[in-house]
């Protein structure tokens, strides 16, 4: 017997990711996301959906420019934080403490506290319900050499949404 679901509880867990754009410079900000995916291996891009009403997509929309920063698991406050907090009224740098830097081609700045970055630029978007959908071509990847060359052991976080953001919640993931 099969019977009706809430279809999103199959689809997580998911990654978490920390997403800079702006100008470090400048304005910047940090938005945390799952909905985020490679989607072409040559050239190399990848999907990210940001809701429309977010600061990040504004910021997005008008530099063609991201970055996707890999965080460890320990940073899951600084995600929620992220996650619940917009940078129209905070500054998402500040109010956690992670540091940025720069970046290598992109004017955002990187998460130093993350492990590994997707510097990527926008070549496409796509209208996806309350999400705008941003394809990115990725033109520089690096990451903590340790764990490059694995002398670095790092569980990365992932699970679901907070149910704070997406009304229902799911089992808590154990890893
Ligand atoms: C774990 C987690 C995952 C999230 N994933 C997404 C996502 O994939 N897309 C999205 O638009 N918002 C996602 N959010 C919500 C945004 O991070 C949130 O709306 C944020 O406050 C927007 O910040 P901004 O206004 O500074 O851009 C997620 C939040 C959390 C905590």
């Amino acid at each position: 017997m099969k019977i009706d679901v809430e279809y999103l509880e199959f689809m997580w867990p998911m990654r978490h990711f920390l997403i800079t754009c702006g100008n470090i410079e400048g304005k910047s900000n940090i938005i945390a996301i799952s909905f985020c995916m490679p989607v072409s291996k040559e050239p190399p891009l990848v999907a990210c959906a940001i809701g429309k009403k977010a600061y990040s997509c504004k910021l997005i929309e008008s530099t063609k420019e991201f970055i996707i920063n890999v965080p460890p698991k320990e940073l899951k406050p600084q995600i929620y934080y992220c996650g619940f907090h917009s940078g129209s009224q905070v500054d998402k740098f500040k109010e956690t403490g992670l540091t940025p830097q720069p970046a290598r081609k992109v004017k955002a700045p990187i998460i130093d506290e993350c492990v590994a970055y997707m510097e990527c630029k926008v070549r496409q978007e796509i209208e996806a319900g309350d999400k705008r959908l941003f394809i990115g071509e990725v033109i520089e990847a690096y990451a903590d050499k340790a764990l490059v060359k694995r002398e670095r052991n790092v569980k990365y976080a992932k699970g679901d949404f907070p149910k704070k953001i997406y009304g229902t919640r799911f089992r808590e993931v154990q890893d």
